[in-house]
């Protein structure tokens, strides 16, 4: 299983619209997703509930785990999954931290201006202490992607705000618009992807999609079985 951490400890920088909307891509190319949800508030969940029973995204498990999460818990809770998306709640404590020590990668999103860029502070130091945690159980420290949402390209603004965060860390190529599409999908339970699957927020997705797996979890090439024998779904298959 490959596990995508969302996480900021600061609120409204767009961890819940990308956890589902990644989610969504990765339910889409046939890997057996989950998301789970890390947030009292329950976004995730609620945009679980919105969808129509005949939407794309069914069969994409959403669960929530606001209290006691732990890396043994997720292990139990996503059995079975290729791909597991955790959607960070705004706090330090148990869920950012176990989410930390959990998973493949943590997605941290920013939002161009000042105040996310010291936000980040907070988000690494916790990402810090999972590391510690990390050696314990003989992980390495955990790669960290900062992804700018909400960006207007080519301001100034935006491109102050990468060199902020390479200054920090690694910074995803793929930048995330600001673009009305976004609320509109979640509103009905849906992903970019679905409402809108050749848009340009659609495309930005899967492009950040693609820089977020790794190698050898990328979609195979779309070739036919030889024969008509069932192939069980799952990691590396389109
Ligand atoms: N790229 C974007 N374009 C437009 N609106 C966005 C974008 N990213 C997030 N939003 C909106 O900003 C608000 C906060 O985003 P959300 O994903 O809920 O953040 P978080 O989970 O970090 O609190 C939501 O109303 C969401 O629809
Ligand atoms: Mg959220």
């Amino acid at each position: 299983m490959y596990v995508i951490a969302i996480l900021s400890l600061k609120g409204g920088v767009g961890k819940t619209t990308l956890a589902t909307n990644l989610a969504a891509a990765a339910h889409l190319r046939g890997q057996a997703t989950i998301l789970v949800d890390l947030d009292r508030q329950g976004s995730s969940l609620d945009w679980g509930s919105a969808r129509q029973e005949n939407s794309k995204l069914a069969g994409l498990a959403v669960s929530k785990h606001d209290r006691a999460f732990s890396r043994a818990r997720l292990l139990e809770l996503a059995a079975g999954r290729d791909i597991a998306v955790l959607d960070g709640p705004p706090w330090t404590g148990d869920q950012s931290s176990a989410a930390a020590v959990a998973a493949d990668i943590v997605v941290i999103p920013v939002t161009p201006g000042p105040f996310d860029l010291w936000a980040t502070h907070e988000t690494l130091a916790e990402l810090d202490r999972a590391d510690a945690i990390r050696e314990q159980f003989g992980r390495g420290p955990v790669r960290r992607l900062f992804v700018a949402n909400r960006c207007a390209p080519r301001t100034v603004l935006a491109r102050s705000a990468r060199e902020a965060m390479a200054a920090r860390g690694e910074v995803a190529e793929t930048s995330i618009s600001h673009r009305v599409a976004y609320p509109e999908a979640a509103s009905i339970g849906e992903s970019v992807l679905t409402t809108d699957p050749k848009g340009a927020a659609a495309a930005e997705v899967l492009k950040l999609f693609k820089e977020i797996m790794p190698a050898t979890a990328a979609p195979a090439p779309a070739a036919k079985p030889a024969s008509g024998g069932a192939r069980k779904k799952g990691r590396g298959q389109a």
